[in-house]
């Protein structure tokens, strides 16, 4: 295998042998074409490029204990693509379509799955753009969907320890009625300022708080807000957040830890009153987060002992990451076996 130092991959681009791509035109998505190529030749007008018409996703391929290749909520994926294409008025890419994109991806890369017990994951990167040209603010009648992987690492450097964030005042990332529930690229584009603000100020993350109000809690950055309260699990419920993968496997998780799972707005002050408090994501797994800081109020909220991720954060998470790595009954029927 590929002389690769697994433990130590950060969360970034790696290139990998194969993309995966289907084209719509003429009312209809091609067959699946297997590149090599890791650019895109596009007509200078298309939309992707002046209206914002492309949307993403992220899922991960984990080498199991069995040494099986296991892919966590295929589906959900898909639907979510679905979603986001809808969204910006795209043409949404079948489900059907997408899983045999995404299986295909990982098939053809299979030697860049990290081996078991390294920590790492594939990630793959289903993306989906109108490469129809427009000039007028019109959508494209044409569109490319493409689905690349990287072998990753944790998307925030400590891994599974505790983590500062950042509420802003002076940001918002969307819009209550506008584009939040979509992962379309325009919502990260605004979340650019107030991220690498809060890295260069010594925090991992903003943590954005709903833009009408500024009074309840929204995104964790690339990643949804969850919190332990006594016996409930709490996450934010709001019209502006991407619907988590991650968040509503852990809701079950939670239940079925016997939690009471609790979505309702959260208002910057409860912070005080929180066990625990995490982030959630593909990319972020859960990530504990040991102290919140509010920037213009200048208050500091502490979750727990200094250093130490809470009890039932931890278990969660080695519930997720046992599933997911096929160490335990995988009972949700989450994990697509790449045969
Ligand atoms: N929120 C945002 C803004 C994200 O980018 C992500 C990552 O996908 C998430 C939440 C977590 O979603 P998921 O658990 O489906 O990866
Ligand atoms: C993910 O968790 O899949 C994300 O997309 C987060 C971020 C890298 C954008």
């Amino acid at each position: 295998m590929e002389n690769i130092n697994w433990a130590e991959l950060p969360f970034g681009y790696f290139k990998t042998d194969y993309n995966v791509r289907s084209y719509f035109k003429n009312g209809k998505w091609s067959e699946l074409d297997v590149c090599t190529d890791e650019a895109i030749t596009m007509h200078m007008a298309a939309t992707c490029l002046h209206y914002g018409q492309q949307a993403f996703e992220g899922l991960k391929a984990f080498r199991g204990i069995d040494g099986k290749i296991r892919m966590f909520r295929l589906e959900e994926n898909a639907k979510r693509l679905a979603h986001s294409a809808h969204g910006v008025m795209m043409e949404p890419v079948p489900l059907d379509l997408f899983m045999e994109a995404c299986k295909k991806a990982v098939k053809l890369n299979e030697k860049f799955v990290p081996p078991h017990g390294t920590g790492a994951a594939l990630y793959l990167r289903p993306l989906l753009i109108g490469t129809g040209e427009q000039v007028g603010v019109r959508p494209a009648t044409e569109y490319t969907f493409i689905v690349f992987v990287c072998p990753v690492g944790p998307y925030f450097k400590t891994g599974f320890k505790p983590v500062k964030m950042q509420i802003v005042r002076d940001y918002d990332r969307a819009a209550p009625l506008g584009t939040g529930t979509y992962k379309v690229g325009g919502n990260y584009a605004a979340s650019l300022q107030a991220s690498v603000r809060s890295q260069t100020e010594g925090f991992a993350s903003v943590l954005f708080l709903d833009a009408k109000e500024k009074r309840y809690i929204d995104e964790a950055g690339p990643a949804n807000f969850f919190a332990i309260k006594g016996n409930e699990y709490i996450t934010p419920r709001s019209h502006s957040i991407l619907r988590s993968i991650t968040n509503m496997s852990l809701r079950e998780l939670a239940a079925d830890m016997g939690l009471t799972v609790v979505e309702r707005p959260i208002a910057v002050e409860e912070l005080a009153d929180f066990d625990e408090a995490g982030a959630c994501g593909t990319a972020a797994v859960i990530t504990p987060i040991g102290e919140i800081v509010d920037r213009e109020e200048r208050i500091s909220y502490k979750f727990g002992e200094e250093g130490v991720a809470g009890k039932v954060a931890t278990e969660l998470y080695n519930r997720l990451r046992a599933i997911q790595k096929g160490e335990i009954e995988d009972k949700f029927n989450w994990n697509t076996i790449i045969e």
